[in-house]
């Protein structure tokens, strides 16, 4: 790793940990999205199931951490934090872009420890989809998947932080086509994830087509790279700021694209809570993923990640008591009703949102 990318990534982690460099103005929409409570849940709320499989694996709760970190020191004891507490929970997780350790073996470890402190936890490998356009191909994706044994990869989409950075790499041709051949020869599950700024319906389209099996839709509404680049800026130069915003919204993105493929869609982008997490399940989400949060407890510990991850899954344990259902497929049934900005623009885009209102007889 070059020191320069050595230093992006500390800053990187150093700005979303201070700055937080979250949404403004824009919204993941979750605040769009009610369910419908129920005063008779009739069931047991200790006997409630939270458990679920994603991509042939068992997971007690519907529940990933994002892809956040690899390649400094501070990212070592990050990944630890996670992967150990994923690893007691049962959940999965994504260690950050590899790049780093994929030109610089020495720097392998900084990931290697998540599949150390989590032997047997779901683990998501990453590289950069607009690396495929620069060079990168099969054998950089499978030595990113061998390398943590990972159970899936992720190819993350980031036009948006590429647009902005000064050093940003903005030749995104190609791409899909690289995806594509990624996803027909990798023996492991290729997921494509965006970034913050969300996967519309015509790009969940394409990347169904070209053979991905999953879509995590990371939409607008939690951390914004946009963000992130203008407080790294410091040349005065105010990049990012008009962008700060940009992209579709999660509960949109999510909709959209579950309306549109087959395959399962993961819901990230500013899920801050368990009933957030409830809702996007309800919206036929197979797993939630939440990163920034995730990063602050992690810095501190173990322990503490333990406890962050153990309250989001507790609080939708109490969603599913109070939308009584007994178990995650009772919940993607779960009637909601959808307003404000995501009514607006998923009327707008021409999808159903009717059918969830309707679920259920009365
Ligand atoms: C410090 C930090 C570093 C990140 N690095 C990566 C990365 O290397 N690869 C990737 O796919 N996503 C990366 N992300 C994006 C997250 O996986 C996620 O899509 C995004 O933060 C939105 O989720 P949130 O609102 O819960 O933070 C990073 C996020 C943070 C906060």
């Amino acid at each position: 790793m070059t020191q320069e990318t050595g230093k992006r990534k500390a800053d990187h982690i150093r700005i979303c940990l201070e700055r937080k460099a979250q949404a403004k103005k824009a919204t993941a929409g979750f605040e769009d999205i009610e369910l419908v409570h129920r005063a008779l849940p009739e069931v047991d709320r200790e006997k409630i199931s939270l458990s679920t499989s994603f991509l042939g694996k068992k997971f007690s709760a519907p529940l990933i951490v994002g892809a956040m970190t690899g390649g400094t020191e501070e990212a070592t004891k990050i990944n630890a934090s996670i992967a150990q507490a994923v690893e007691n929970l049962h959940l999965g997780m994504g260690v950050g872009s590899q790049r780093a350790a994929i030109e610089d073996r020495k720097l392998e470890s900084t990931y290697v420890i998540a599949r150390k402190k989590a032997p047997t936890a779901f683990l998501i490998a990453n590289i950069g989809g607009v690396q495929l356009a620069h060079g990168y191909g099969l054998k950089e994706a499978k030595k990113a998947v061998e390398m943590i044994d990972a159970d899936a990869l992720a190819i993350h989409l980031n036009a948006l932080q590429e647009a902005v950075q000064p050093e940003g790499q903005t030749n995104f041709k190609g791409i899909l086509a690289q995806i594509s051949e990624i996803a027909g020869e990798l023996d492991k599950p290729v997921i494509v994830k965006e970034t913050g700024c969300g996967i519309s319906a015509e790009d969940a389209k394409a990347l169904e087509s070209a053979g991905v099996k999953a879509i995590d839709v990371g939409g607008v509404g939690g951390t914004s790279f946009a963000a992130v680049e203008y407080y790294r800026s410091t040349d005065g130069k105010i990049m990012g700021e008009a962008f700060w915003d940009w992209g579709i919204p999660t509960a949109v993105s999510l909709i959209e694209t579950a309306q549109t493929v087959k395959i399962p869609v993961l819901a990230s982008g500013g899920v801050r809570s368990g009933l957030d997490i409830a809702k996007s399940l309800a919206l036929n989400a197979s797993l939630a993923g939440v990163s920034q949060p995730v990063l602050e407890a992690a810095v501190k510990g173990a322990k503490e990640t333990q406890e962050l991850l153990s309250c989001l899954i507790d609080e939708l344990r109490n969603a599913m008591f109070l939308v009584s259902a007994q178990n995650v497929d009772a919940l993607s049934k779960a009637p909601l009703v959808i307003s404000g900005k995501t009514a607006h623009w998923l009327n707008t885009r021409g999808f159903n949102i009717q059918k969830y209102a309707q679920r259920g007889a009365h």
